[in-house]
């Protein structure tokens, strides 16, 4: 892999960091930049709402780099390719809200942490930021990259969620008013900063403007990160990418808190808020994956739900007696042993752990395996009566990053 681009080579590319950023709240809230870290939250209107907040102590920025979302790789791609894109829009965005401090927080064992420490060491060497850039590691574990679990983690060392008022933009790190954005994100306020709401509007659809970076897994021939403009059909970006290789039984879209699709519904599909609202689908963290017909897409799930079971803090009810019981009753599914009873305890734990977390992580995991349910609906039904036609080995959607201990997150 070539090695990312140095200071100059990227000053080079892109021009000077403009000093005088004008109004880059108002720039990006025109601009119709969206959150790229899954919940596709407007991200002028949060940048606007913590320079407003009060605060006679400043800001804090934090960088959401963690990429705690296993079947994606599209931050770590950014970040070993343009890292100073990235430290770009967090240097302009912490000038804009009057931040002391910005940190880009990154997962224990992320190979991007090379790559990032070079580039603000760089970046120092000629006192280019006014606001100090830090970088910070978290805990390796999916939910310890959730906003307030970093917020929670830079400022008591426990990375545990806890999203419940006053949110991050109001009481954060420390305290004070922090802006939370994905590190893609930052790369898109650096473009905007440079080039102007009208240039980013030049792509993509009027009501989710510019590009966005999916990583696209599974049965395709050549897979990978790729760049493309918002609300691009998913027929096009399996073309890219050399099309798919095998008969598909389904599509994940958005990773493993997005929501799987059948073919039917993937077919003429378009990637953005929008073109997912119709088929109640998501883009999340901007994963596609395509999964072959021919590996029994229940073990898949029931293998990824295990994992995401695991993941929880497990301080609440529903991640500390609901996952691991709908994760077990899955299992026996799988394996053709689910009688009645447990059946309809199955879907009524679904329903029971939605909306009761402090964090999304049990309504995202509940999402994944209803979807899997009603999608896969046929091997459901044989594996009711004990049957599975596809071969036993799995098909490794994606490295799944180990898992390291919970108190490693002080658990609860
Ligand atoms: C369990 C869980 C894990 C998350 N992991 C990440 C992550 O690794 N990276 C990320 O940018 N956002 C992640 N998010 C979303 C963040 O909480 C937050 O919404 C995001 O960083 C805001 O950035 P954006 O507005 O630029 O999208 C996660 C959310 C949940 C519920
Ligand atoms: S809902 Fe689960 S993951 Fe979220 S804070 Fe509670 S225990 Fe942790």
């Amino acid at each position: 892999m070539a090695p990312p681009l140095t200071l100059q080579q990227h000053l080079k590319l892109h021009g000077e960091l403009p000093t005088g950023s004008g109004n880059l709240p108002a720039a990006v809230t025109a601009a119709g930049l969206r959150g790229r870290g899954g919940a596709g939250f407007p991200t002028g209107r949060k940048m606007a709402a913590v320079a407003a907040a009060r605060s006679v102590r400043g800001r804090i920025l934090v960088a959401n780099g963690a990429e705690g979302e296993p079947a994606s790789r599209k931050d770590t791609f950014l970040l070993s390719h343009a890292p100073h894109l990235v430290l770009d829009g967090m240097a302009l965005a912490a000038t804009a809200i009057g931040a002391r401090r910005a940190v880009l927080c990154l997962h224990e064992g992320s190979p991007s942490l090379g790559w990032v420490s070079e580039a603000v060491a760089e970046r120092r060497l000629v006192g280019m930021d006014r606001v100090p850039l830090e970088i910070a590691v978290v805990p390796a574990r999916y939910v310890a990259s959730e906003e307030s679990a970093l917020v929670n983690w830079l400022t008591r060392g426990k990375a545990l969620p806890t999203t419940k008022p006053p949110r991050p933009d109001q009481r954060g790190v420390a305290g004070l008013p922090t802006l939370v954005n994905n590190v893609e994100t930052y790369a898109h306020v650096a473009l905007i900063g440079r080039h102007g709401e009208r240039w980013f509007r030049t792509v993509g659809t009027p009501a989710e403007p510019g590009t966005m970076l999916l990583t696209v897994t599974g049965a395709v021939a050549d897979p990978g990160v790729v760049e493309v403009e918002m609300g691009v059909p998913l027929s096009a970006v399996l073309e890219l990418l050399g099309g798919v290789t095998a008969p598909i039984s389904g599509y994940l879209i958005g990773g493993y808190f997005g929501r799987w699709l059948s073919p039917a519904q993937a077919s003429g599909l378009r990637l953005s808020a929008d073109g997912l609202q119709d088929v109640g689908g998501m883009l999340g963290a901007g994963v596609v994956l395509a999964l072959p017909a021919s590996v029994c897409p229940l073990s898949e799930a029931g293998r990824v739900l295990r994992w995401l079971a695991d993941q929880s803090a497990g301080q609440c009810g529903p991640c500390r007696f609901g996952l691991p019981a709908i994760s077990m009753t899955f299992d026996a599914l799988c394996r053709g042993q689910l009688d009645r009873t447990g059946w309809s305890r199955l879907h009524r734990w679904l329903g029971d752990v939605t909306g009761r977390g402090a964090c999304h992580h049990p309504d995202g995991t509940a999402r994944f395996v209803s979807t899997a349910l009603s999608v896969f609906q046929e091997e459901v039904q044989m594996h009711r009566h004990g049957r599975c036609t596809h071969p036993r080995a799995s098909f490794t959607v994606c490295d799944l990053p180990q898992t390291p201990s919970r108190t490693a997150v002080g658990q609860a």
